[in-house]
């Protein structure tokens, strides 16, 4: 898909806030390009930014494993982050660096047009322009967007890192994900 890969190039290139500086590569994201649903996370981690790919290590295994035994393989769906470039020490991405890192975020939906993202975790639903002030006011609901003149359905749950550290957190999270699937076959193509 030539815009993808456009954005992808934009992406490589960028310089418009200090997380290039440290970066070893960006993480434009990967899958589907027809999917149905997106997969937006946070932020490239150490594994990641080594290799350029989204959700490679200890949480995309993680977050891979729940997935599948939802019944979905990440081939068919695209998985990207708010944030494209590596916050130093994994710290979290600053309001700022999402917001910079937004537009590309908003020209891949644009793209793609899934019927339904799923949000992983605050940052996630911060760049899709989402209000809160904590995440179980948003979790496990669908949600209307419209970013651009697009609208979608949006379902906001953990990032994979929570119920990867408190297993009282995982029949949640994989809820949210059945649901998510649920919702997204029952959605008009
Ligand atoms: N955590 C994320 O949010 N995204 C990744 O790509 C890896 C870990």
């Amino acid at each position: 898909m030539e815009e993808l890969e456009a954005i992808a190039y934009e992406i490589k290139k960028c310089t418009l806030c200090e997380l290039c500086l440290k970066r070893k590569n960006t993480v434009p994201g990967e899958g589907n390009t027809t999917a149905k649903i997106m997969i937006i996370g946070e932020a490239p981690g150490k594994n990641e930014d080594l290799q350029g790919r989204p959700f490679i290590g200890m949480s995309g295994k993680f977050l891979t494993k729940y997935l599948e035994k939802a019944g979905l393989t990440r081939e068919r769906v695209f998985i990207t982050n708010a944030v494209k470039c590596r916050p130093p020490n994994n710290r979290k991405p600053k309001k700022e660096e999402i917001e910079k890192c937004r537009p590309y975020l908003v020209r891949q939906l644009s793209v793609i047009k899934p019927g339904l993202i799923l949000a992983l975790g605050t940052s996630a639903a911060s760049s899709l322009g989402i209000k809160f002030k904590h995440l179980s006011e948003i979790k496990s609901r669908v949600l209307d967007l419209q970013l651009n003149d697009k609208k979608f359905k949006c379902l906001v749950t953990f990032h994979p890192s929570f119920p990867m550290r408190f297993p009282s957190a995982r029949d949640s999270f994989f809820k949210d994900i059945q649901n998510a699937i649920n919702l997204s076959i029952k959605l008009p193509t």
